[in-house]
């Protein structure tokens, strides 16, 4: 299998896309959301493509649904039937970044939720969660769903301003690794989330 890294959150907009397109220039890997719900405001592929990821890069959606909501309401909506199959991780050379919908919960159909999927594909998966109030409570929540399912948990990858001790009490009641923690950053574009990541995250966490 390739070196693949998953990317889920406590939440929606908390700044997978964000993190996911730092670590894929990071790795000079491929970035692939399977599911894309949401056109209308662009999608994350076209998110991590602004912040620098090469277009060749980017791998296909294996669905493209218009209404931002759940994949299971919005496929519903679009008729289409998301055939978990297709849902298999993609063989790249060298490592990819996938990026889920939402937080782990998210049911990617009305049988399958995407921590479910996480279990299937067995890679590394990487917790984005704000430092903001409420991120303690969300990020064990979405530990204990993880190790529910057997899911690996490469660790924690933080996004806000510091807030150390509720970065550490996640870190240490969850038993996870604190990888990093990403600032605000202003402006947000290629060059400061390339520069920020790299200040922020040591690449060795992601060998
Ligand atoms: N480190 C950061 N610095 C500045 N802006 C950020 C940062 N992280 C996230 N944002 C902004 O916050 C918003 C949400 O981020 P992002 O799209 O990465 O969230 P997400 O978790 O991928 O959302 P979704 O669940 O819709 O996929 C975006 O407008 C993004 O530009
Ligand atoms: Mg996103």
């Amino acid at each position: 299998m390739s070196r693949t890294f998953v990317i889920t959150g406590t939440d929606t907009d908390i700044g997978k896309t964000v993190f996911a397109a730092g670590l894929t220039r990071a790795l000079n890997a491929a970035y692939w959301k399977p599911v894309q719900a949401g056109l209308e405001d662009g999608s994350d592929s076209g998110r991590v493509a602004v912040l620098g990821v090469p277009r060749a890069s980017i791998l296909p959606e294996a669905y493209r649904l218009t209404t931002p909501c759940s994949p299971h309401r919005a496929s519903e909506l679009d008729g289409v039937k998301i055939d978990p199959s297709s849902l298999a991780l993609p063989e790249v050379d060298g490592a990819l970044v996938v990026e889920g919908a939402g937080g782990a919960l998210v049911p990617v159909t009305r049988t399958l939720l995407y921590a479910d999927l996480f279990a299937q594909w067995g890679a590394p998966v990487v917790i984005v969660a704000r430092t903001g109030l409420g991120t303690i409570n969300h990020s064990l929540l979405t530990i204990e769903a993880l190790r529910q399912r057997s899911v690996p948990i490469l660790g924690m990858a933080f996004i806000g301003a510091p807030q150390e001790d509720s970065e550490a009490t996640i870190c240490t009641i969850g038993s996870v690794r604190r990888l990093g923690r990403l600032p605000i950053l202003d402006p947000l574009d290629p060059d400061t989330l390339l520069a920020g990541f790299a200040e922020c995250f040591a690449l060795e966490d992601f060998a």
